[in-house]
């Protein structure tokens, strides 16, 4: 989420969802009606939600016997290899802190438009209030409302967009994303360890990592069947974590064999993604899946999502341990700082962002 403004791209008027919705609750305009091939269908909409996501239980990889470590680290390694997602139950972050975070985030979704837009994201740019990867007036637009914000290192925030208003979501959101930062560093050691690497090896390799938040709103739309909550697309990030307010209906849907699945929250769980750099890193053993939220007709959803990345200066091409005569390398070699650009300069379009990596020889 490198913040790189873009000047002269015309997006047009982009109406927000929630004033949509509070003066025209019948309306869908266009700009919002997906070709039919992009709907979500009847069938994955009525389909039964897979129950069979896994479930990691974090507390018996931080504390749990030798036993018990080692079985959950072969669920984990199983979950990111055939889902590259799981939920993870007993993850040691308050729950108070996460109920406060979304609290806060809903009473900053509903205050008046003018409060909201005092944080404007700039057109191209991933920070601030607004909708993102916007960048033609023929784009369709996502039936939701957005509020991102760079987290770590320093540099990346922009003093400017933190809100002053609830009062004291600024530093709830600095505290949970510590928490959260902590979550994904234990995570990625497990992860390392399931793959029989060094259990620091990505820590060391990521550098100061670059840690964003984003708020995704997605308010009641009367023709769910017709738009679509957020495009399809797998994340540019290391690891996500995707936070579901309480009472939030099924919205997230993962493409699992060519088919959308749901993802039933579990209460107080969180949503653990793999993103496109432990894609390459691992040459492609770990799949960073392609994922789109939908829209609900009587339930509006509300989720906290962070995305967790190595430095924009680290070089990144899968490890030689997952290179052999039988794997051979899928990517290339870059810097995760153009890739980052290159994520949030282009629409989200499935996994196509992942082009930018791949050798030649297998686009
Ligand atoms: C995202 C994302 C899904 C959701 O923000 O990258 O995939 O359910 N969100 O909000
Ligand atoms: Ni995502």
């Amino acid at each position: 989420m490198a913040p790189v403004p873009i000047s002269n791209i015309n997006i047009g008027h982009i109406d927000d969802v929630q004033e949509l919705r509070r003066t025209k609750p019948k309306t869908v305009p266009q700009r919002f009606v997906r070709d039919m091939t992009e709907r979500p269908t009847f069938q994955t909409s009525l389909s039964l939600p897979n129950t069979n996501m896994p479930v990691i239980d974090f507390s018996k990889l931080s504390k749990g016997s030798k036993e018990e470590l080692l079985n959950e680290l072969y669920k984990l390694s199983t979950a990111c290899e055939e889902w590259g997602f799981f939920q993870v139950i007993n993850h040691e972050i308050d729950l108070n802190l996460m109920e406060n975070i979304e609290e806060m985030s809903k009473e900053f979704f509903m205050l008046p438009l003018e409060e909201k837009q005092k944080y404007p994201m700039a057109p191209g740019t991933v920070q601030g209030y607004g909708q993102a990867f916007v960048f033609s007036e023929d784009q369709k637009l996502d039936w939701c409302n957005m509020f991102a914000l760079g987290i770590e290192p320093h540099y990346v925030r922009n003093p400017n967009l933190w809100p002053k208003k609830p009062e004291r979501l600024s530093e709830t959101i600095e505290l949970y994303s510590r928490n959260i930062r902590k979550l994904c560093q234990n995570l990625l050691k497990y992860i390392a360890l399931g793959l029989n690497l060094e259990e620091d090896v990505f820590e060391k390799m990521f550098g100061e990592v670059v840690q964003a938040i984003r708020m995704n709103y997605y308010p009641t739309c009367s023709r769910p069947d017709l738009v679509l909550g957020l495009s399809p697309h797998s994340d540019g990030s290391a690891l996500t974590v995707l936070q579901q307010a309480k009472g939030s209906p099924v919205g997230l849907q993962i493409l699992k064999d060519n088919t959308w699945v749901p993802i039933e929250p579990i209460p107080n769980a969180l949503v653990i993604n793999i993103g496109d750099t432990i894609e390459v890193l691992t040459n492609r053993k770990y799949k960073s899946v392609e994922h789109r939220a939908v829209a609900h007709e009587e339930k509006d959803r509300l989720s906290i999502v962070t995305f967790y990345a190595p430095n924009y200066e680290i070089e990144l091409g899968p490890m030689q341990e997952f290179v052999d005569e039988k794997h051979p390398c899928k990517y290339r070699r870059y810097n995760h700082g153009e890739y980052s650009k290159h994520y949030v300069t282009n629409k989200l379009q499935g996994k196509r962002t992942l082009d930018f990596a791949k050798m030649e020889i297998i686009k």
